[in-house]
């Protein structure tokens, strides 16, 4: 990555807002803006970070109470499919799943939970059923919001035939899922899906709406009642239920979005990501809205009808700030600069990445031809657990540099440890952590407050470990290298080897398997799976076509394994360890294996590089 550089756009508009040394009086303020219906009594932000001085708590204007919808909007079809949940029973505190494409009954049915105080679960529609069954059974919820269908490019899903098996999943897991209330009619008529409708279970949206009131008092929320529930991959393969509580979560998205993006009254703001992962959640719906900011939401692919796909629209809503992620920009780029410079983007004012480092190659391209040189670009460095941006450049005010999300958000507080967990000073390479907590960081995992504490403060007691690794250069700027333990990110999406690997585990031919990332110009990383068959079974195309549908089954397009190579044996320590570090090398091709003195028998890491797969299956 070349540091060298400093990219300084001209000032356009410094966020008028003072930094203070001190958290509790920054948020204080900007609370102010907000509705409480009764004030908070206990300290601002009161926590433990420390594992060893007893159990990790966060709490924000605890006494505090408050409803988001009520701060983000009051619109009428919100209310009306609010009093919708409650007639179907939904109480305070019910989880509700949503699996849905992206339109705006989407973001209706999420703020409709908001508004009883229910606690939305809302899953990619691009995860398979089995997927959407095991997050429904973990947390626990009374009812599936989904539609009948929609659209990828030219392929259509068929959303409701995905939901309805899941529902039997479940069902055959013994766990009851109350009714499943289908939108039906606006995504319908465009798409003419036939569903199958069950009437014992099923509901139609438009038919439920008919008559129903347009006035729901807001269900005022405790501040940490809980507000979502959203998946994201764990490194032991079942997935962790990331909860997000209700004031902290809505200041800091609220003010994230203010600063980050500069936003401004006239602004159009678009993000291009999904609802369905946390990008949405915070930068589609809670902060966007709680700016009252005007926004384009999307349902498609960059790349459909074709690459300008993106850069008509900007052109036709004149669109100001504009977010998206690299694997999007690195896919665009392919296709050179005509597309790009077919529309005049002469709107543009702010561009901004998510979902992974970006790489300054595709940071350039963004800089220099989507932006004109005239952008700012903020590279925003953020997960689903921390709620908002929490390493980000300031449009404008915070000089850029490639590839580096450079400084910590306001009341954020980095360090980079080694690996005995001792902070590093200056020019440093290590662990990246947090040394105290902001008010929109993630509160427990759902159902497991223990996995909670062990995944993100064991390792380094009195710390957030992110489970990244950073570098920190001479300037004090953060560059994020990547996942510290076994995680893949294909398309900026983190997914689990160990979710793939249990996927393929559970084919009857795969004895053992194992997944490391490939690098992949496009998608960042491409899964490379190992797998070693039982004895007797022959390896063939007919089974790679087999393993490749049930990882797709299981947990979704996304995780589709892109090479599978049959592994007699795989390298093992002595203890039996997997050794992913040379499987890693094998996927690469590179020769030059290190220290291999824990490797039990050797034999098997040469017969595997003869065996390497060349192509993607
Ligand atoms: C976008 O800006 C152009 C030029 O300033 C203007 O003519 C057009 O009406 C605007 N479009 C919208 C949708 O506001
Ligand atoms: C980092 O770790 C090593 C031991 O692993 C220790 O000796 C060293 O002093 C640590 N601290 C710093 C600040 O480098
Ligand atoms: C994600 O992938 C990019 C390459 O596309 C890599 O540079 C980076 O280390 C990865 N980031 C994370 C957070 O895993």
């Amino acid at each position: 990555m070349s540091v060298g550089k400093m990219f300084m756009c001209k000032l356009m508009r410094l966020p008028l807002i003072a930094l203070t040394s001190c958290p509790a009086e920054f948020w204080g303020d900007v609370a102010k803006d907000f509705f409480w219906k009764t004030k908070h009594t206990g300290q601002f932000l009161d926590y433990n970070f420390d594992v060893t001085k007893g159990e990790i708590y966060i709490k924000c204007m605890e006494g505090a109470s408050t409803n988001i919808c009520y701060n983000l909007l009051d619109r009428n079809r919100v209310c009306q499919f609010a009093n919708v949940l409650k007639a179907q029973g939904v109480k305070k505190g019910d989880r509700v799943s949503i699996y849905m494409p992206m339109v705006v009954e989407l973001v209706v049915a999420m703020l409709a939970c908001v508004r009883i105080g229910a606690v939305h679960s809302i899953v990619f529609a691009g995860f398979s059923a089995e997927s959407l069954c095991e997050r429904i059974v973990d947390s626990q919820c009374c009812l599936l919001i989904t539609a009948d269908g929609f659209y990828r490019g030219d392929k259509l899903i068929n959303l409701k035939l995905l939901a309805d098996e899941a529902l039997q999943k479940c069902r055959d897991k013994g766990f009851p899922v109350g009714v499943c209330v289908c939108v039906c009619v606006c995504v319908c008529a465009r798409v003419c899906v036939q569903v199958p409708w069950n009437p014992e279970v099923d509901l139609c949206w438009d038919a439920l709406l008919r008559g129903v009131s347009d006035e729901c008092e807001p269900e005022w929320c405790d501040s940490e009642d809980p507000l979502f529930i959203l998946y994201t991959s764990g490194s032991t393969g079942k997935p962790k239920g990331v909860l997000h509580t209700v004031s902290g979560y809505m200041l800091y998205t609220a003010t994230t979005f203010k600063v980050v993006f500069d936003h401004q009254p006239d602004d159009v703001y678009w993000c291009t990501a999904d609802i369905g992962w946390i990008t949405g959640h915070s930068y589609i719906t809670y902060g966007p809205l709680a700016n009252g900011a005007t926004s384009v939401l999307f349902e498609g692919l960059p790349t459909h009808p074709d690459v300008s796909r993106m850069w008509e629209i900007v052109d036709k809503y004149n669109v100001t700030k504009f977010y998206t992620a690299p694997t999007a920009i690195r896919l665009l780029m392919k296709f050179g600069n005509e597309p790009v410079q077919r529309y005049k983007r002469s709107s543009l004012k702010v561009l901004g990445t998510v979902g992974e480092p970006i790489n300054p190659e595709a940071w350039q391209w963004y800089y220099n031809v989507v932006g004109e040189k005239r952008c700012p670009i903020v590279d925003t460095f953020w997960q689903t657990e921390t709620g908002g941006h929490v390493l980000t450049p300031l449009p404008a005010a915070t000089p850029m540099k490639p590839g580096s999300a450079t400084l910590p958000f306001f009341g954020v507080v980095p360090a980079i440890l080694n690996e005995s967990g001792e902070e590093l000073e200056g020019p440093s390479e290590g662990y990246l952590v947090f040394k105290q907590p902001w008010p929109g960081v993630m509160r427990t995992i759902y159902g497991s407050h223990e996995r909670f504490e062990s995944t993100y403060f064991k390792k380094f007691p009195g710390y957030y470990v992110t489970g990244d690794g950073c570098r920190r250069d001479k300037d004090g700027y953060f560059w994020v290298t990547g996942r510290i333990d076994d995680m893949l990110n294909v398309s900026g999406h983190l997914l689990s080897t160990a979710e793939v690997e249990s996927a393929l585990v559970e084919h009857e031919a795969v004895a053992e398997a194992a997944v490391v990332g490939r690098p992949h110009p496009v998608k960042g990383e491409s899964l490379y799976c190992f797998v070693t068959l039982n004895d007797g079974v022959m390896y063939n195309s007919e089974l790679e076509v087999e393993l490749k549908k049930q990882v797709r089954e299981k947990i979704g397009a996304i995780a589709t394994p892109d090479y599978i190579q049959n592994a007699p044996g795989l390298p093992k320590t002595r203890s039996g360890k997997i050794m992913r570090r040379l499987l890693r090398k094998i996927a690469c091709d590179e020769r030059e294996l290190g220290d291999i003195s824990t490797l039990a028998d050797s034999t098997v890491v040469e017969q595997l590089f003869q065996n390497r797969c060349c192509t993607a299956v």
